[in-house]
Order: C-alpha cells, then sequence, then structure tokens
C-alpha cells in the first residue's frame, strides 16, 4: 500500500497543480519538496529505489532513471528527488552569475500532447547560491532508501545570456572550477534553445575550441582534487545526422566521458494548432520523443559500443524508457513525464528497465 502512495496522492495534486501557471505550479510544488525533505512528510513522494546497478563512465549507478536538468535549476530539492528513488539527478544548469531569465509568461502546458513548452532562459541564483544548496543536500550521508550505493549527483553548467558568445567558454570554466569537487560528473549544456546562440556552440569550431578548453581545465582540477569527474556533453536533438556523426567525432577527440540526448525542440509539427503550440521556446515531452531516440540512434552508431549516452526526451512511462535504452542509450533521464505522471513514474521506469535486463540475461 505505501508504494501506491506517490501517484495516488499526485493523481490528487495535479488538478489542484494545473490550475495554476505553469510556472507558479513549479515554484509551489519545488517549495513543498524543499519545506519537507528530510522530514516525516517526504513519505508523501518517497518510494524504495529500485536496484538496477549499472557502471557507465567509471560511476556505479544504483538504477538507470536519472532527473533531468532545468527542474530543480538551483539544486534546492536534491534529497526530495533522492527520496523518490531516482538513480541519478542533475541540477542547474547554473550559470556564473545570477540572472532572472526571459520575461514572464515563459512556460506553457499543451495537455493534449502531454507536452511543455518553456523559454525560462537559465533563470537562476548563480553559482555561489547554488553551492551552497548542493553542499547542504544530505542524501550522500543517508545513502538513500533501499540504496546499496548512493545516488549519483549531476551539475549541469551553461553560460550567463550577458556573456557574448565569443566568451562562452570563460563561463563554462568559471562553473567547472566552481562544481567540479562536488559533482559526480558535469554536463556542459550548449543545447538550451533559450539563450542567444547557445546552440552555436555544437558546431565544429565553436564545439572543438570549447569541449578542447574544457579538457584541458579537466586535468588541473583533477590532478588538484585528485578526482577524475566525467564530463558530459547535452546536446539539441535538432541536428543532422551528418551535424550528430561531427558531434561524435569532436566528444571522443576531446576525452568527453559521456553524451546526454537530448534537450528540447524547436520543432513544432507535432503540436501543430493546438493552444500555446506557437510560443516561442523549447518543445518536450511526448513530442520530442521521436526526434531524441533518432538522435541517440545516430549518436551510438557513429560512437560505437562502450561510450555512454544518457537518453531523454518524452518517457512518460516503462515503454518509453525501455525504447530509449533499445534506441541505444546506457540510461535515462525524465522531466516533463515527472510533471504529468508524478513520481511514480520513476519506480515504474526503473522496474521496466530492470525487467527488460532481466528478460535480455
Ligand atoms: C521547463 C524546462 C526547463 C528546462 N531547463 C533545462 C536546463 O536548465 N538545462 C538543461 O540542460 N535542460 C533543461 N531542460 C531540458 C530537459 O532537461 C530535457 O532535456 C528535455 O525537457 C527533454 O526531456 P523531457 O521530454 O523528459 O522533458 C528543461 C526542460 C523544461 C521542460
Amino acid at each position: 500500500m505505501p508504494l501506491l502512495m506517490p501517484s495516488s496522492l499526485y493523481g490528487l495534486a495535479r488538478p489542484f497543480l494545473f490550475g495554476f501557471d505553469p510556472e507558479h505550479a513549479h515554484e509551489i510544488t519545488l517549495d513543498g519538496l524543499a519545506r519537507t525533505q528530510n522530514t516525516p512528510l517526504a513519505c508523501a513522494y518517497s518510494a524504495p529505489r529500485v536496484d538496477d546497478p549499472v557502471q557507465l563512465a567509471g560511476l556505479s549507478f544504483p538504477n538507470r532513471v536519472g532527473l533531468a536538468a532545468g527542474l530543480d535549476k538551483n539544486a534546492r530539492c536534491i534529497d526530495a528527488f533522492a527520496a523518490m528513488g531516482f538513480g541519478f539527478v542533475e541540477v542547474g544548469t547554473v550559470t556564473p552569475k545570477a540572472q532572472p531569465g526571459n520575461p514572464k509568461p515563459r512556460m506553457f502546458r499543451l495537455p493534449q500532447r502531454e507536452a511543455l513548452i518553456n523559454r525560462l532562459g537559465f533563470n537562476n541564483e548563480g553559482l555561489d547560491a547554488f553551492l551552497a544548496n548542493v553542499q547542504k543536500a544530505r542524501f550522500r550521508k543517508s545513502g538513500g532508501r533501499g540504496a546499496k550505493s548512493p545516488m549519483l549527483l549531476g551539475l549541469n553548467i551553461g553560460k550567463n545570456a550577458a556573456t557574448p558568445i565569443e566568451r562562452a567558454v570563460d563561463d563554462y570554466l568559471a562553473c567547472l572550477d566552481g562544481v567540479y569537487p562536488h559533482a559526480d560528473y558535469v554536463t556542459i549544456n550548449i543545447s538550451s534553445p533559450n539563450t542567444a546562440n547557445l546552440r552555436s556552440l555544437q558546431s565544429d569550431e565553436a564545439l572543438d575550441a570549447l569541449l578542447g578548453a574544457v579538457a584541458e581545465r579537466r586535468e588541473a582540477l583533477a590532478a588538484r582534487h585528485e578526482k577524475r569527474s566525467p564530463l558530459f556533453v547535452k546536446i539539441a536533438p535538432d541536428l543532422d545526422e551528418a551535424q550528430v556523426a561531427v558531434i561524435a567525432a569532436t566528444l571522443k577527440r576531446h576525452g568527453m566521458d559521456g553524451v546526454i540526448a537530448t534537450n528540447t525542440t524547436l520543432a513544432r509539427d507535432a503540436v501543430k494548432g493546438l493552444p500555446h503550440a506557437e510560443e516561442a521556446g523549447g518543445l518536450s515531452g511526448a513530442p520530442v520523443r521521436e526526434a531524441s531516440n533518432r538522435v541517440i540512434a545516430q549518436l551510438r552508431a557513429a560512437l560505437g559500443t562502450g561510450f555512454p549516452i544518457i537518453g531523454v526526451g518524452g518517457i512518460l512511462s516503462g515503454a518509453d524508457a525501455k525504447a530509449k535504452i533499445a534506441a541505444g542509450a546506457d540510461v535515462v533521464q525524465i522531466y516533463t513525464g515527472l510533471i504529468y505522471r508524478g513520481p511514480a513514474l520513476v519506480r515504474e521506469a526503473a522496474q521496466a528497465l530492470l525487467r527488460d535486463r532481466g528478460n535480455k540475461a
């Protein structure tokens, strides 16, 4: 019975939350999680973590379902997400300085397609506040309910809107310096559609320069902190096969440890005619699933076996999680699915992947 509690409670909470503007609902939820994490009230959303360990990029993932970046941009609720049973949680995107993001409204629901459009624009409290929150989190001490190894923490970094794109490297390096000692892995986010020109960092020369600088800094940080934290690069779904192949080769050349595919899409074909469909920003949820799976399959073909791929985009069920693995991903992340399905999706997806592995063994 306790296992049914999170889903049934979310069934009650969802109509209430969907009565608010999406960003307001988001704030109410995060405030609630921040207040209740590490208290007895956390039982409202807690579930035992599915034990499905996997070794990837030199890390031990306790299971294959993670929280995608952007839901907890300021790293306020890490322990709450740990209690939901995620194998890994990625917080951020953080930028060196605090910034307000784009004018509101900037987040829209498209419930007919289980989708969201957002153009938040990396609204966040900046690196110092982010690191203070990360250091307050207790999940490493508690080990997590039912876990044999602790949940992993990914820290996702970006650039400030005011930093010219030619100086983007400075922002990534400043963030990398700050997050490195606290991260199980670091994600270089170059794929948000809501920061002008950010996605241009995915193209040949810019990517080469950025990853060259980041790789060099990682060597210095690894020596200073006596630990080598894996670096993942997060890419967009709006890339053709040739662009994916160039990115794959560049990731390998610079010794990156993994790729996260994908971020939100600029495409609108799947939502044409629906309310809010023409809002500017990135589309997430069910409509990005196919493009995300295509990019994952192209990455796997270009990278070969053994190079870690974290699959994200449109997971709303256990079957969707399995399809990501079938496309070539090693582990998966969810964001929009959590809004539509609630915390029960974490366990559903993790169990589906565990069963899938059992069937293949
Ligand atoms: C409101 C919102 C904000 C997001 N912010 C970020 C972000 O700050 N950094 C990032 O790397 N991805 C961000 N994302 C992208 C998600 O991490 C994910 O890659 C994308 O939404 C596809 O997965 P989904 O269909 O499960 O949501 C955001 C997504 C949404 C919906």
